[in-house]
């Protein structure tokens, strides 16, 4: 397939049904589908967007371009879930209708209302015909039972002075009968960085105890977790640091304390979210319990995956908790998780193995090395040799790659560190094309799409610690 412009600007109602149905056909058949996470049905899936809970549903939506495996036109899909462990595909949310959005309805947030529906503020990627960009704020209501979304307004009508088009991902919270939002920025010097809005009004750009950090901000996110603030997001044009900012772009946090009426974030250091290959533009709700929910794209933008020949890119990672415990932000998988649990087995008692979770007891902090996705030819190692944590995809099979023309220099291999002074405990989940691991009781992540042959589903374990295995499904 040729993406030419024109082809990735195509809408989805301009396909005859039939044409879609074959495009729905192929992508059901191909490899690497998965198993337990959330997948687009046909065509490319990017950021989480619009993740909230009313009360009894969660609501989330994510990027959506349904032709191919490129970013094209971009929808909203949508999905409703009770417990964040199923989902309900509730097909199109949002899709590019206006004039505002007429090339890509781009991310955003949503905040449930008490009448049911959801306030959603995203941006609106319109081009001129010159092909110049135009970023819309868009506030607008959307009804979960009809899908209807009225759209207000624009609140903020193109990119601010001394800001360049790209302005967009408003990530929205409220503050008794206000409602503020960051929205990603560059400045027109090429730096990344925060802008507040209040009530729709731009209060000014968030000021960070940081040096220039990238040429590009994405999909910001703010909220608190007890009397820490915590600022996430996605800056793009980080220089390789020793093990740190690997990938192509980066997914991070810092904690701190939001001053509002300074507009200045006091922080700490930025730390990345993850330390594998893939977890990016995630998003946070508060939850049933009022903590605090993070579900992040397992993908990366610039990036192909070897799925791509088969018309699909991308899902989601697994719902993390978060909280912040002497200082530090911890990452725990959604508890309701284990539902998916059936029998427990000991690794000893398994050669094969490609959908569940790996639960390992390494208390005496002994070195292993345990092989996944295995056949005479392929192996994807989760190693740790005593002070370093190290996933290796590079012998997985198809590998991911890097787009761009000029790879930036250390990144696009397929090793990643973590380095941790004890390893006592690992939670790995396995699906068909992904692995999550959860390291010292949401201590660390480190998160990868992985693309073996069918038939390379061996695991072996060398080492001292005990492994337990639950396999998700036969
Ligand atoms: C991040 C991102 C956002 C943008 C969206 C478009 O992956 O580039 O900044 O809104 O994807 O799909």
């Amino acid at each position: 397939m040729q993406w030419t412009t024109e082809a990735r600007y195509r809408r989805l109602s301009s396909l005859p049904d039939s044409d879609y149905a074959d495009l729905q056909h192929r992508v059901n058949r191909a490899p690497w589908r998965q198993r337990f996470h959330i997948q687009p049905p046909t065509g490319l899936l990017n950021d989480p967007n619009g993740f909230c809970f009313d009360g009894t549903t969660y609501h989330f939506f994510y990027q959506w371009f349904p032709l191919g495996a490129v970013h094209g036109l971009k929808y909203w899909r949508y999905l409703q879930s009770d417990d964040l462990v199923t989902f309900n595909d509730c097909g199109i949310g949002i899709g590019p209708d206006s004039e505002y959005d007429s090339h890509g309805a781009y991310s955003g947030s949503a905040l449930a209302n008490t009448d049911g529906t959801l306030a959603i503020a995203y941006t609106g990627n319109h081009r001129t015909s010159d092909w110049t960009r135009i970023p819309y704020q868009l506030l607008a209501d959307f009804d979960p039972k009809t899908k209807k979304l009225t759209r207000h307004t624009p609140f903020l009508n193109g990119a601010p002075t001394g800001y360049t088009e790209h302005v967009r991902d408003p990530k929205m919270w409220r503050d008794g009968e206000d409602w503020y939002a960051v929205i990603g920025a560059q400045r027109e010097d090429k730096t990344g960085c925060a802008l507040l809005v209040k009530n729709g009004g731009l209060l000014g750009e968030l000021d960070f105890d940081l040096p220039d950090f990238g040429y590009m901000w994405e999909c910001p996110d703010y909220f608190a977790i007890g009397d820490t603030d915590v600022f996430v997001s996605c800056p793009q044009g980080l220089a390789v640091d020793g093990y740190r900012y690997k990938n192509i772009f980066q997914a991070g946090y810092m904690l701190g304390k939001l001053d509002i009426e300074h507009l200045k974030f006091e922080h700490d250091d930025f730390i990345e979210l993850d330390h594998g290959f893939e977890f990016y533009a995630p998003q946070t709700c508060a939850g049933k319990n009022g903590e605090r929910i993070m579900i992040g794209w397992m993908g990366l933008p610039d990036m192909a995956y070897p799925s791509d020949k088969d018309e699909w890119q991308g899902c989601m990672s697994l719902p993390r908790v978060l909280s912040v415990e002497e200082g530090q932000l911890k990452q725990r998988p959604l508890a309701a998780l284990t539902q998916h649990r059936k029998d427990s087995l000991n690794i000893d008692n398994i050669e094969q193995f490609s959908h569940g979770e790996l639960v390992l007891d390494n208390a005496d902090n002994q070195p292993f090395t345990l092989t996944l996705f295995a056949d005479e030819t392929h192996q994807t190692v989760v190693r740790y040799d005593s002070d370093t944590l190290c996933f290796d995809r590079s012998q997985s099979g198809e590998l991911p790659a890097i787009t761009l023309a000029e790879i930036p220099a250390g990144k696009g291999e397929h090793q990643r560190h973590y380095p941790c002074c004890t390893l006592t405990e690992l939670r790995i989940f396995v699906d068909t094309s992904s692995i999550e691991i959860f390291i010292n009781d949401g201590e660390a992540t480190m998160t990868g799409r992985v693309f073996a042959p069918e038939t390379a589903n061996k695991l072996r374990f060398e080492g001292n610690a005990t492994v337990t295995a639950y396999p998700y499904l036969s």
